[in-house]
């Protein structure tokens, strides 16, 4: 991309739009340029009927003889090595969760939940003035059940050609119509204005008036070409905010990088945000001044060896598998897994990722994509935060609360980009991981998610409401083109005894969702861990020996 060009696009969209439209060339080169197809072409590629099967499968007979080999061996020896990383199996439970209890979408290979999504207002009943400003990349914090409020959000403002970034942080609630108060006894029941501002079916509305979140800005060490113009934007961008495994609550966001060009950086948000601070120290069945911060002042987060980093980092997770460990996933795709330990100060060890794991995730094969049921060019990007899941349900007395049970979970978006190396559209998976070393990936979606009212480009309404009876019968077209997911957490209204328990859950637990739609707004979902986990394919390598 000549800078002429380049420079038009600054001038001529929103800075917002600037990530969407030059992140895709930044990874994948301009030669991108020469492989273009009229859009047409590409949509006529989407409409024919999917087989998905975009999952990496183990050559079932082979993994199986490879497991009753080394279940045989084990027998045999007598003696079973928990550090031997290759026996890593998955959990019994996770087998469950194999089931598909829908089937796919015949032309587009979706899996449709019926969970609806409700909308976000960033616009308080107190606020003097009405709300004009519209927000996109929703990212959402469940407070302990005994905070005042039960959910922070932090979201972006879209941008319309100011030369800099802005993030918002609100507290707010979910209220529900009287008619569905039952199903909700803790949540608050919608007043009419609420109606008025969030629709008949209520949603996620802010308490206190969205501020602005001031995290200092950083100075980047070195930007080439392109990059520099992302570089010279001033603010930080896809803030994301979990909870640590001892319960800090953290803001990870992107800024410009001490490094390179742009990297991650965190900060415990009671740093920016006090106000949350007497929550986090509050905790009604343990004394004391809460969760120790890690990361007290906005702390770079960095690769070891510094060589293997890029000069534009993004998309990457936190996982703490206990409250006194983390680590950093950098990338999960088809060819490459990195993950490694947070040792203090955003500093990391090596690579950690087990040299024998077999990638679970994979690409079309050349024939697939020459049957034009696939589009190459396709990639995966870690999207959510990453929680913690033991493998039974909350109600289940005889569930042993182990970490041989215990999974990380986590979405990631399969991102389709158009002729033009714009975004085409993301696809929703969840990936599964073992919470005990060496973390092996143990499980993924073998269909994208979609939500009950969510369309996806790339089809035509008949196609995509295939398996919807009543949308096809109301002839329903389009509602949003293009919607990703930037939050899982599990939902406000637990009964934690401790705010380290935040990231962790149950399979009968709800996660709250985010969903951005169109780069404007943002919605939200909240479905059953057993739901939003359901139909997967086991990753190659991990099926139990029975
Ligand atoms: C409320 O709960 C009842 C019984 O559990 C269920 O049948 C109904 O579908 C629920 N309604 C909604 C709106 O979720
Ligand atoms: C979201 O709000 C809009 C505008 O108030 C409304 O038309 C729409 O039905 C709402 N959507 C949902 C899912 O409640
Ligand atoms: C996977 O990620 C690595 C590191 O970002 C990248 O070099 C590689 O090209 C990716 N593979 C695919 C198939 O996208
Ligand atoms: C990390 O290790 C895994 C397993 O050996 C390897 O596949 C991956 O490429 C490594 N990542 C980097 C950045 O070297
Ligand atoms: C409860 O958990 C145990 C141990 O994980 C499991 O074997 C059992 O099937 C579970 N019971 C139910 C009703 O889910
Ligand atoms: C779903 O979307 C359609 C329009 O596409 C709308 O008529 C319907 O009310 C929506 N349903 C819900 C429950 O939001
Ligand atoms: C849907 O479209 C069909 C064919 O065009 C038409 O006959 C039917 O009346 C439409 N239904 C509705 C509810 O608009
Ligand atoms: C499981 O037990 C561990 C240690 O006893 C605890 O830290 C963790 O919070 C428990 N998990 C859940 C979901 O309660």
């Amino acid at each position: 991309m000549s800078s002429p060009i380049a420079k038009r696009f600054l001038l001529s969209i929103p800075i917002v739009c600037l990530f969407c439209l030059l992140v895709p060339k930044l990874s994948q080169g301009s030669t991108e340029l020469k492989g273009f197809k009229p859009f047409q072409k590409l949509q006529e590629q989407f409409q024919d009927p999917v087989k998905p099967s975009l999952i990496n499968h183990p050559s079932n007979h082979q993994s199986q003889d490879v497991q009753n080999f080394h279940a045989d061996a084990l027998l045999k020896s007598g003696v079973i090595n928990p550090v031997d990383t290759s026996h890593t199996t998955a959990p019994r439970a996770l087998i469950g969760l194999t089931q598909c209890p829908r089937s796919p979408n015949q032309f587009t290979g979706h899996i449709r939940l019926p969970n609806l999504l409700y909308n976000i207002s960033m616009s308080p009943r107190s606020a003097r003035s009405k709300e004009t400003r519209t927000f996109w990349n929703p990212t959402i914090l469940a407070l302990p059940y005994w905070a005042e409020n039960q959910y922070l959000i932090v979201n972006m403002v879209t941008s319309h050609g100011e030369p800099y970034r802005r993030n918002v942080l609100c507290e707010a609630n979910i209220c529900n119509p009287q008619s569905q108060r039952a199903n909700n006894s803790r949540e608050r029941t919608c007043t009419d204005n609420d109606l008025e501002v969030l629709g008949p079916n209520g949603g996620l509305r802010c308490v206190t008036p969205p501020i602005e979140v001031d995290v200092p800005p950083t100075p980047a060490e070195r930007c080439d070409g392109i990059e520099q113009l992302l570089a010279d934007i001033p603010g930080f961008h896809d803030p994301r905010l979990f909870y640590s495994g001892r319960g800090e609550p953290i803001l990870m966001v992107v800024s410009q990088s001490r490094y390179a060009c742009i990297g991650l950086w965190a900060i415990d948000l009671r740093v920016p945000y006090p106000d949350i601070q007497e929550a986090f120290s509050s905790s009604p069945r343990r004394l004391g001044p809460g969760p120790l911060m890690s990361y007290p002042t906005l702390t770079e987060l960095t690769r070891n060896p510094l060589r293997t980093r890029r000069s534009y980092e993004k998309n990457w997770v936190m996982f703490s598998p206990s409250p006194s460990t983390s680590y950093l996933q950098y990338e999960l795709n088809s060819t490459t897994r990195t993950f490694a330990q947070l040792i203090g100060a955003g500093l990391t060890t090596t690579n950690e990722t087990d040299p024998l794991e077999e990638s679970c995730l994979s690409e079309p094969t050349p024939d697939e994509v020459d049957s034009g049921h696939f589009m190459a060019g396709a990639s995966w990007h870690q999207a959510t935060p990453a929680l913690k899941l033991v493998l039974c349900t909350r109600t289940n007395s005889t569930c042993i609360n182990n970490s041989e049970e215990s999974v990380f979970f986590a979405a990631i978006h399969r991102k389709h980009v158009n002729g033009y190396g714009l975004p085409e559209r993301y696809e929703r998976y969840f990936v599964v991981w073992s919470a005990t070393r060496p973390f092996n990936m143990l499980a993924v979606s073998q269909h994208p998610i979609l939500l009950r009212n969510e369309t996806n480009r790339g089809w035509t309404p008949e196609e995509i409401w295939d398996d919807v009876l009543e949308a096809r019968s109301e002839n329903r077209t389009y509602w949003g083109q293009f919607t990703y997911t930037t939050t899982i957490a599990y939902a406000w209204g637990r009964e934690e005894s401790d705010i380290r328990e935040k990231n962790n859950g149950y399979l009968d637990d709800e996660v709250i969702l985010s969903v951005g739609i169109d780069d404007q707004n943002g919605l939200y979902a909240k479905v059953k861990v057993s739901e939003l986990l359901q139909c997967l394919k086991i990753c190659p390598g991990r099926m139990p020996g029975w």
